[in-house]
């Protein structure tokens, strides 16, 4: 297991300079202008419900990424606190969101504790990568991370045609998808859809106030905060 989340870092780390055209619906993951419409649509849904979200002195992001979502979060946010394993992806994000705001930390999540605890906590497409047997461990961390009665928000992918591209993620076993990136390499990566009424009672059994919701095809996300 500890070879696969390396795996994934690596993988993350050489899809850095890449991986904005999934989100933008570029390259590969092209479908037309219809579909990129549809998604920009359901992508903005998740994004006013952030923005009415209210203003926070402390946000946390895990696994950051290239900023698609940091780059919201400075706007509700005091200071940002942006945690993610690839150098080469907090690069990006770095000279993408170009604000004094954002403390960038260099960890992997599965090692990291909190040290402060924050008012937000935001993980934007990374619960998916979460192998199943570590989801329990890296909510309690979550939760730890929190103050009480801190908010917690969280997005991620539906399964859905067209999601991503026919050519790049090939499910392989429960759980696990072949990846290849624009030159041909290959990667095995974690990546788990979850139903939102079943990911609602996992959160809410780590002691979280939140429902998880659905964008009509695309997203799910999740908007609450912290109970007990
Ligand atoms: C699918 S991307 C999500 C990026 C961003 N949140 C977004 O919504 O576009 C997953 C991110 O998790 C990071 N990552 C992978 N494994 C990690 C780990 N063990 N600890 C910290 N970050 C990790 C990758 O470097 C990558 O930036």
């Amino acid at each position: 297991m500890k070879a696969l989340l390396r795996h994934q870092i690596e993988y993350y780390s050489a899809r850095a300079p890449e991986y904005d055209e999934w989100f933008y619906r570029q390259g590969l993951y092209d479908h037309g202008e219809a579909q990129k419409r549809q998604w920009e649509r359901e992508a903005q849904i998740v994004r006013d419900q952030l923005l009415g979200a209210g203003r926070f002195a402390q946000v946390l992001e895990l696994a950051p990424g290239t900023g698609i979502w940091t780059q919201e979060l400075v706007k509700i946010g005091e200071r940002v606190t942006a945690i993610d394993a690839s150098a080469e992806m907090i690069a990006i994000n770095r000279a993408k969101v170009r604000s004094d705001r954002v403390d960038y930390q260099l960890a992997d999540i599965f090692r990291w504790q909190p040290q402060i605890q924050y008012d937000m906590v935001f993980f934007g497409f990374w619960l998916s990568h979460v192998p199943a047997d570590r989801l329990s461990g890296f909510l309690t961390t979550v939760h730890r991370a929190l103050k009480p009665g801190g908010r917690l928000f969280l997005v991620d992918s539906q399964k859905a045609e067209q999601s991503t591209s026919a050519e790049q993620d090939i499910e392989t076993r429960d759980d696990l998808q072949k990846r290849i990136l624009n030159d041909g390499r290959q990667f095995e990566i974690v990546k788990i859809y979850y139903d939102p009424a079943a990911l609602t009672r996992t959160l809410r059994a780590h002691s979280f106030e939140i429902d998880v919701r659905a964008t009509p095809t695309y997203f799910i996300y999740a908007d609450g905060s912290k109970s007990g």
